[in-house]
């Protein structure tokens, strides 16, 4: 089939997998800059495996990329992978999806072919039915169901793993106006093994699946957060409840690592966007605001930890490891390393930092108020006391002999035995020695 990928984000990028089931896969985005490198092979964003994928389908014709929005005639079905930001006050940005309409909505209006338009971008529930499609019916003059097609078909692709996930999906979400508008979307996964759950739905369905399922991966997070910190006041290891409770099969073991809380580009974006548009809607999101403020407040429990292990924090010099949200990524977006690190810096600490692929991000938000280290030898060197923040694996190889300060770890990276036995100050959130 011929795909078009409007958008070069994660998302859009990683549907660079369909030309390796032989689908044509054209991208078009706003920046020369960035298509003229994806035309090389040169991604905007890291993404495991992609950039191979990518320069595979190009030396085999498959991909193309272009900034002309009439090339996207020749394609079949189109995929919206916009970006879809925080607002003000927490409500999503739908600046981009809304241009992208209008201009879908003048392709439309100038083809006489019957095009599929796919929404991939998370909006939250009745955007597709309510946004898109007017603003697509109002510029091409034409109706939805007989002259073009449009369907929902939410991403659950993880940063770092998104092809994996891309290739292995636990299921397959398309929600379409009608039937129609699915079945083209359909066979287009049909690449797929069987034995992939298929959900087929309509559009608001689609859009709350994505949304509901982020919000219960956070509600997680802070709930197992919240038992850490009760955890620690009875001398209770939260690692241990996590592991016993994750025996049950009705709860599972994933997602159940307590920490200094949920970052990056969607949990706190989307769980905002959903308590939002509920309070729209006058529906009272009480478990979803408190899912925010047990997140807001876990990383300022890391200071407090830091502050009762060395007293006043006046003057000490700390070394941060890992800044980025989580390990394999260079994005800091909403990483608890920017609560710590400002919280630190108000105590008045000397702070290092050190990150194996987030610092020339990290050096747009500290800017000179820290200090950027080239390993993770160099930031420990003469510390007062070390932060772990991210669980990068390269953290899981210090070399315990040569640390002389306490180790505060927000992920538990280290082996708690191994580091009593070297005789360091180990500690974290929901542990039993703090
Ligand atoms: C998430 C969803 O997993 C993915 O399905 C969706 O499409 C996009 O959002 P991502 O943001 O890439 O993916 O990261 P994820 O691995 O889910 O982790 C999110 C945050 O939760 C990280 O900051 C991580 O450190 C934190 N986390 C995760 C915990 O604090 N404890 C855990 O047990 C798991």
């Amino acid at each position: 089939m011929k795909i078009g990928v409007i958008g070069v984000g994660y998302v859009g990028l990683t549907l660079a997998c369909l030309a390796e089931f032989g689908n044509n896969v054209l991208f078009v985005g706003r920046s020369a800059d960035k298509i003229n490198n994806l035309k090389k092979g040169i991604l905007p964003v890291y993404e495991k495996g992609l950039s191979e994928i990518v320069k595979r389908n190009l030396e085999a014709q498959r991909i193309d990329a272009t900034t002309d929005y009439e090339k996207m005639k020749e394609t079949e079905i189109i995929f919206i992978c916009v970006g879809t930001p925080s607002a003000e006050g927490g409500a999503i940005d739908l600046s981009q999806i809304k241009t992208v309409s209008e201009r879908l909505g003048i392709l439309l209006k100038n083809t006489g072919e019957h095009k599929t338009i796919v929404v991939k971008s998370t909006v939250v529930p009745g955007t597709t039915k309510d946004v898109v499609i007017p603003i697509l019916e109002k510029y091409s003059g034409k109706k939805v169901g007989g002259d073009f097609s449009v369907c929902m078909n939410p991403e659950f692709l993880r940063e770092g793993d998104g092809v994996y996930d891309f290739l292995h999906p636990d299921k397959v979400v398309i929600g379409g106006y009608d039937e129609k508008s699915s079945y083209k979307v359909i066979k287009l996964y049909s690449f797929y093994d069987s034995k992939i759950p298929r959900i087929v739905t309509n559009l608001n369905t689609a859009e709350m699946v994505k949304y509901a399922q982020n919000a219960a991966l956070a509600t997680r997070i802070s709930f197992i957060n919240e038992i850490a910190n009760i955890c620690e006041k009875f001398e209770v290891d939260a690692y241990e409840v996590s592991h016993a409770i994750g025996l049950d099969s009705r709860i599972g073991s994933k997602f159940l690592n307590a920490g200094p809380g949920f970052g990056g580009s969607c949990f706190p974006k989307d769980v905002k966007a959903l308590v939002s548009i509920a309070k729209t809607f006058d529906v009272n999101s009480i478990l979803l605001d408190a899912v925010l403020t047990v997140n807001k407040t876990q990383p300022h429990r890391m200071v407090g930890i830091a502050k009762s292990t060395l007293g006043s924090l006046n003057g000490k010099k700390i070394a941060v490891l890992g800044l980025a949200f989580k390990a394999d990524t260079d994005d800091i977006r909403e990483a608890s390393s920017i609560p710590i690190i400002n919280s630190l810096l108000k105590e008045n600490a000397i702070i290092k930092v050190y990150d194996p692929q987030a610092m020339e991000n990290s050096k747009k938000i500290f800017g000179k108020s820290v200090g950027y280290c080239t390993s993770k030898e160099d930031c420990i060197k003469d510390a007062d006391l070390c932060m772990i923040i991210t669980e990068w694996d390269e953290f899981r190889k210090l070399d315990l002999s040569a640390i002389k300060c306490p180790i505060i770890d927000g992920r538990r990276v280290l082996d708690p035995i191994k580091a009593e036995q070297y005789g360091l100050v180990y500690k974290g959130i929901g542990w039993k020695n703090n």
